[in-house]
């Protein structure tokens, strides 16, 4: 049986990447082989173009450039690993796709939108997540967690160094990609606590990815 294919979306110092591991961490325990990935990356091919992409060194190319070589990256991604890892029955957990584009490029970047549909159509195909998790918290908040992160003089990349205006049209472009899709996007308000966003995420996940309601019996979902 093909196995689950979970993204996670939002703007910049969301806690992504934190909750990629914690969920992921959570579906191991109960005994579910699962794959946790990246994108910009996630296969060899893939992380090269990561560089040119967050180095900046795509920049001068122009969003639309950019917007094909996330595209061909994902290409990469999606056909040396998540393809063949869903074939396995593993469930994949990636930190940003599609929706990164949509959003970033599209919404933010100005990318004609019906250019990057087209890519989408073609690109992923029917390899769509079956649940996205959209990380919200103001876009001030994103940046100031960002900053921290990163440290007070270490670089912003490409995207973290746009102004505020941006992060801000990201996060009403993820807002509206969640009012819109409802039945695979689970919006998240992620500034409670790491603790409270993973448990809030993990009863989405029993909801709509299990037909049973208890870790119990997704246990012994999993293990049939
Ligand atoms: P990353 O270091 O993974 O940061 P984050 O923790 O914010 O996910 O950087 C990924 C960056 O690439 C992020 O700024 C969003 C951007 N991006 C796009 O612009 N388009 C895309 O399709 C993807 C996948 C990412």
């Amino acid at each position: 049986m093909r196995g689950r294919f979970i993204t996670f979306e939002g703007g910049e110092g969301t806690g992504k990447s934190t909750h990629v591991a914690m969920l992921g961490e959570r579906l191991r325990t109960f005994g579910i082989p699962t794959v946790l990935t990246r994108e910009p990356g996630g296969s060899p091919g893939a992380e090269i173009m990561r560089y040119v992409l967050l180095s900046g060194a795509a920049r001068p190319l122009g969003p639309n450039a950019e917007a094909v070589l996330f595209a061909a990256a994902r290409d990469d991604h999606l056909n040396t690993l998540i393809r063949p890892a869903l074939e396995q029955g593993k469930w994949v957990v990636c930190d940003r796709f599609a929706d990164s584009t949509r959003i970033y490029q599209g919404v933010a970047g100005n990318v004609d939108t019906m250019a990057i549909r087209a890519m989408e159509r073609i690109i992923v195909g029917n390899t769509k997540p079956d649940l996205t998790f959209i990380l919200d918290v103001p876009a001030k908040e994103g940046m100031r967690r960002a900053d921290t992160r990163r440290g007070a003089d270490g670089p912003a990349d490409r995207f973290e160094g746009e102004a505020l205006t941006f992060h801000e049209r990201l996060r009403d472009g993820f807002l509206t990609l969640a009012a819109n899709e409802p039945d695979r996007c689970a919006l998240i308000d992620a500034t409670t606590s790491k603790d409270e966003v993973a448990d809030q995420i993990w009863r989405v996940v029993l909801k709509k990815l299990n037909p049973a309601t208890s870790p119990i019996q997704f246990d012994e979902a999993a293990n049939a």
